[in-house]
């Protein structure tokens, strides 16, 4: 069977997927429109032609230096702790355009922090809120 790829049906079931799942701090509303004009270059994993995971890169300037953040991750409820997380993290990092590589978690996502060291990244710093620490940047690298 041929599956024809179909870019506008792609980029609204990320849509729905990030709208429905994703774990930003703020609200945001997703569009189809907005994925395929977005700086950010989504990768969907399709299971069975359909969208059962994503993940975002975005293409920064980090202390001077040009790096990829990794962002947008969302794994669909029907299809978690399957590892999916873990080959999506994977394939940012191959996708990734800089050897610099990072993302940030926070600290009650122990899932996305698994799923991101089980991919090779690392935590290196923390991110502190009144002493307390509610976060880690992650970093990969191409070469590990
Ligand atoms: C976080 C998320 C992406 C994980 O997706 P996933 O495909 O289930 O992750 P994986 O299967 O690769 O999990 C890797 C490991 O993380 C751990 N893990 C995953 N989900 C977990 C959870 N809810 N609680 C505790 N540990 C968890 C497990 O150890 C798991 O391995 P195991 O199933 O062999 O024990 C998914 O739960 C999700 O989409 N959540 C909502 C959006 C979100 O939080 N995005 C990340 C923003 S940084």
């Amino acid at each position: 069977m041929i599956v024809k790829y179909n870019e506008d049906k792609i980029a609204k079931e990320i849509a729905n997927l990030l709208n429905k799942y994703s774990d930003l701090s703020y609200p945001f509303k997703f569009t189809p429109q907005l994925i395929k004009g977005s700086n950010i270059k989504y990768l969907p994993l399709l299971v069975i032609n359909k969208v059962a995971g994503c993940i975002g890169l975005k293409s920064v300037i980090r202390n001077a230096i040009p790096a990829t953040e990794v962002c947008h991750l969302v794994v669909d409820p029907n299809f978690r702790r399957k590892g999916l997380a873990t080959l999506l993290y994977k394939w940012a990092i191959k996708m990734s355009p800089t050897k610099n590589i990072f993302c940030y978690i926070r600290t009650n996502n122990i899932g996305s922090i698994k799923a991101a060291e089980r991919a090779g990244f690392i935590k290196k710093h923390e991110r502190r809120y009144k002493k307390r620490v509610i976060g880690f940047y992650i970093y990969g690298d191409k070469n590990e």
